[in-house]
């Protein structure tokens, strides 16, 4: 593949959608996703069209029939975002080459957003997207050094396509930004090449905060979702004898001093996502530790 550095993974998204989507055509997403692709799919005047990710156990994940029969002559383009946002589902490879069959047969195109694709847990491996039969010559890759080395303020970040589509993107790129800062690419270089022992010592830190939220969340009385990657995971809060995660998550900094996020607000129907809130594990054990501690008076 091609490699275009962007300011992000924020803008490999919107100038992938900008530079591939025409006005008027329909972007399928998965919700509950992150809210920047919403705004890219506006922004280049396109139809966002959200599938519903479906309970798989204790987690979700993609319903394959529900995409297939969304698909329509307008469709240009799936966004797919795995380790995921909000969830921390990791979505099986038997889940994604059965997605990948649909985007063959119905020749979309795929933006594949794998900024967690190293923030995995529990033995789970990264399946890229593009590596599956017949998606490399439709498929974006973005990823981004802000997970995977903790610089989410170093806004580096890439695309990967083939020629062809990453043209495209850097058509788009280049009236958003024109480059990013220099300075940071070749530490992230260095990081990518050198600094493996670096990050698996982190993942495994990550994971032991994971452990930590997720045991104060359940001795708080509150369902908790297993979640295998990402920094999140999502708890439900009907056991508290809540109902509307978004009052719940607005009187919560006020009432405990603890922060979380409703996720119906990355969805286009919060129905099935009303009790279920986003909390985050990407903290120093210490604040995690007082944040739970908090969460007991709930
Ligand atoms: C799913 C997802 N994609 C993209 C990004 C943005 O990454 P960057 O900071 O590299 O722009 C985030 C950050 O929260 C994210 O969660």
């Amino acid at each position: 593949a091609e490699v275009l550095v962007t300011v992000g993974a924020t803008e490999a998204i919107s100038a992938a959608v900008l530079g591939l989507v025409e006005p008027g055509s329909e972007v399928i997403v998965l919700e509950p996703c992150y809210d920047a692709y919403a705004a890219a799919i506006a922004l280049a005047g396109a139809q966002r069209v959200a599938v519903p990710l479906v309970p798989d156990g204790a987690t979700w994940t993609v319903d394959i029939d529900a995409v297939r029969a969304a698909v329509t002559k307008r469709t240009s383009m799936i966004i797919v975002n795995s380790p995921h946002n909000p969830t921390g589902s990791v979505f099986s490879r038997e889940v994604l080459v059965a997605l990948a069959a649909v985007c063959v047969e119905r020749d979309l195109l795929v933006l594949s957003d794998e900024v967690y694709e190293n923030l995995l847990f529990d033995g789970r491996t990264h399946t890229a997207l593009a590596a599956l039969p017949g998606m490399f010559e439709r498929t974006v890759t973005v990823s981004s050094a802000a997970k995977s080395w903790n610089v989410t303020g170093w806004k580096t970040g890439w695309a990967l396509a083939p020629a062809p589509l990453l043209d495209a993107v850097l058509k788009a790129k280049q009236f958003m930004s024109y480059v990013g800062a220099t300075p940071f690419q070749p530490a992230v270089a260095h990081a990518l090449n050198e600094e493996s022992e670096w990050l698996a010592g982190m993942v495994a830190e990550l994971a032991e905060g994971r452990d930590l939220l997720v045991a104060g969340l359940k001795a708080a009385g509150l369902e908790v979702h297993d979640t295998h990657g990402t920094y999140f995971v999502v708890a439900d809060i009907s056991a508290l004898g809540e109902t509307d995660g978004v009052r719940f998550c607005l009187d919560l900094p006020g009432r405990i001093g603890v922060a979380a996020i409703p996720v119906q607000v990355f969805c286009d129907d919060p129905g099935p996502w009303r009790t279920k809130v986003r909390f985050a594990f990407g903290k120093r054990h210490d604040t995690l530790r007082l944040g739970v501690e908090k969460l007991q008076s709930l």
